[in-house]
């Protein structure tokens, strides 16, 4: 579908995992794991981590990404009866070097070739999305990497996106904001970002408050819709 671009954009923001981060690739990666349970493990891994989020940030119990997305591995091991010496520690590890999605860097050349700043907003730590960043080789691509550890909840409350417009020092509507999860996309919308919706996976639309501007199926067409 085409869609006209979006103007007086000056930020592009970027959610990190399944958005510039692949969380598949650490199941995916992973010799100790079944090829036969690979994609169910990667499902409930990240079901359970996400339901984790919202679940704490309704009950007002915090506590990081770190934590959260171990404790979601734990519920997926025992579901799946993957009990194995090591594998909770190695998958892990695994979720600290998550390949980027391949169109990632050069998406993010392109992007401050046009003069646009960029950052990820995301539920990360600060540890992991610094690992994630360096691992991949964008640090240098990145203005600014935000994790919600700075506001102690998770996506999407509100406080989450009102942190980049903090830290950027921009109107919302300066920014494009990129997910690939779509509640994500929508809460973005729904606060007063400009929203692209990067829906890799295929998923429908939600019924939910917010409406991306664009929804695109990879990064690689995102340049030409704001840095026009
Ligand atoms: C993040 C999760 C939601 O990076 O993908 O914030």
């Amino acid at each position: 579908m085409a869609h006209p671009p979006l103007t007086g954009i000056k930020a592009c923001v970027f959610d990190a995992y399944g958005t510039l981060f692949d969380f598949a690739s650490a199941a995916n990666r992973c010799p100790d794991v079944p090829a036969d349970k690979m994609g169910a493990l990667t499902a409930l891994w990240r079901d359970k981590q996400l339901q984790y989020t919202w679940l704490r940030s309704l009950q007002g119990i915090h506590a990081d990404f770190w934590q959260v997305t171990g404790d979601a591995l734990d519920f997926a091991i025992e579901t799946l009866k993957l009990e194995r010496p090591r594998l909770r520690d190695s998958l892990m590890q695994l979720y600290l070097t998550l390949d980027a999605f391949p169109e990632v860097p050069s998406v993010l050349e392109r992007l401050k070739r046009a003069g646009l700043r960029t950052a990820i907003l995301s539920n990360g730590s600060p540890r992991m999305l610094d690992a994630a960043v360096k691992n991949a080789g964008l640090a240098e691509l990145l203005d600014d990497v935000l994790s919600v550890e700075e506001v102690g909840v998770f996506k999407p409350s509100p406080k989450v996106y009102q942190l980049a417009i903090d830290r950027l020092g921009l109107p919302a509507t300066e920014i494009s904001f990129q997910s690939s999860n779509a509640w994500d996309a929508y809460a973005a919308s729904a606060f007063g970002m400009r929203v692209i919706w990067c829906n890799r996976y295929g998923q429908r639309r939600e019924r939910l408050p917010g409406n991306p501007d664009a929804e695109i199926t990879t990064l690689a067409e995102l340049p030409e819709l704001v840095a026009g």
